[in-house]
């Protein structure tokens, strides 16, 4: 990557100002239920604070409370578990802009120091350059670690950077290093495609078309093109208005010499509420609803798996939330994180909660941290919240 690096940039007794993507779960009790995009972003806080700077300001949104404070979706359950994986003290702020926050920061005898929910203001999301200098205003140096919400325009994840010197994370770096090798890859190259629609995933498909060798599709998706096919579906899930765009799919992919694979066996049932009338077939009656792979489909994919150099995963190839039709979305994961010299690189919520729920982030090259901005990246956009910061 060749823009500005946190290793780039003197902070010693700086204020530095940096964009996290602290948006994560929250449990019943408003306790972070997944810790993940915290963690991803230490290495660079632990970089910034080893640099001895006079403050670390973090800053992130949480949700989507639409302009307004929403009390449930305050920052204090993200300062506390970050405080405990940083091993110290966070001060949370009950705003992230104005004459008492610059206030707080100068007089707080913490270090770090973690600001509101910036989405509490509208002028966040519009992008807003009296709401971006305020935020500037804060600091002398500007660090965007916030993958996951680099395809937004934000004041806070892209303006900011017009008023301040700045630079991009570790982490920032490491997602774009390692979706950048899924659009130049190392061959042969896989992608598993799955989850609901085609329609989510058409402008993916025409970019990875490019450059994949094989396309493993599953999940619902699966059956629009099924039936595109002309094959019996029964009642699965179906995009009636994309069977065409379906057809120009396979049909583009013999002219890019991409191999187009679908299941050729699933797990039905007559009712996905009751998974005792499940049963496997390889064509699907009336009355019977697809919800997962078949094992010979799954024997299938990790034949064609075993031959990759790279492989990208980017949605699950069945209902992996119900434990009654996860099995090829577990035993792919498994397979995935079994291979040993293979760059496997997993984008999208959907599948990266799925290599969480099997066990195998680990194992795996790298599972990004964004959802939406890893989808567009490997759509092949320009994401503005990485546009924006100077190259090196
Ligand atoms: C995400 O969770 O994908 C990012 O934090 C962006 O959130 P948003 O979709 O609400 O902008």
């Amino acid at each position: 990557m060749n823009k500005k690096s946190v290793k780039d940039i003197a902070m010693k007794d700086k204020r530095i100002i940096v964009r996290v993507d602290f948006n994560v779960p929250l449990d019943g009790q408003s306790r972070v239920s997944d810790d993940a995009r915290i963690r991803a972003a230490l290495p660079t806080l632990q970089h910034i604070l080893a640099q001895q700077p006079r403050k670390l300001i973090l800053m992130s949104h949480l949700g989507r409370p639409k302009g307004k404070v929403v009390e449930g979706l305050r920052m204090n359950p993200v300062a506390s578990r970050l405080s405990q994986l940083l091993g110290e003290s966070v001060e949370k702020l009950d705003d992230c802009v104005g004459e008492q926050v610059t206030n707080i920061i100068e007089s707080a005898p913490a270090r770090v120091i973690l600001l509101e929910n910036l989405r509490f203001h509208p002028e966040e999301e519009k992008g807003d350059e009296g709401f971006a200098r305020k935020l500037a205003s804060l600091a002398d140096v500007y660090v965007n670690d916030a993958f996951g919400t680099a395809h937004r325009a934000h004041a806070s994840t892209t303006i900011v950077a017009k008023y301040l010197p700045s630079c991009v994370g570790f982490l920032m770096e490491k997602e774009v290093t390692f979706l950048s090798s899924a659009l130049s890859p190392q061959k042969p190259y896989v992608v598993i495609l799955g989850g609901a629609k085609v329609s989510d995933k058409i402008d993916i498909i025409s970019n990875l078309m490019k450059a994949a060798d094989t396309l493993l599709i599953g999940g619902a998706m699966a059956y629009t093109f099924l039936k595109a096919q002309g094959e019996s579906v029964g009642n699965s899930k179906v995009e009636e208005d994309k069977l065409d765009l379906a057809k120009n799919i396979l049909e583009e992919a013999g002219t890019h010499n991409v191999q187009i694979l679908l299941p050729t066996d699933h797990l039905v049932v007559e009712n996905i509420d009751n998974p005792d009338s499940k049963k496997v077939t390889t064509d699907i009656d009336e009355g019977f609803v697809g919800v997962d792979i078949g094992p010979r489909t799954i024997d299938r994919f990790k034949a064609v798996l075993q031959q990759a150099k790279t492989v990208l995963w980017n949605g699950p190839v069945g209902i992996f939330e119900n434990d009654d039709y996860a099995k090829g979305t577990e035993e792919i994961a498994l397979y995935l994180g079994s291979l040993q010299g293979v760059t496997v690189i997993v984008g999208g919520g959907d599948s990266a909660a799925a290599a969480k729920k099997f066990g195998v982030v680990d194992k795996l090259s790298h599972v990004s941290t964004g959802g939406g901005a890893s989808l567009e990246f490997l759509e092949g956009k320009q994401l503005p919240g990485i546009a924006i910061i100077p190259n090196q």
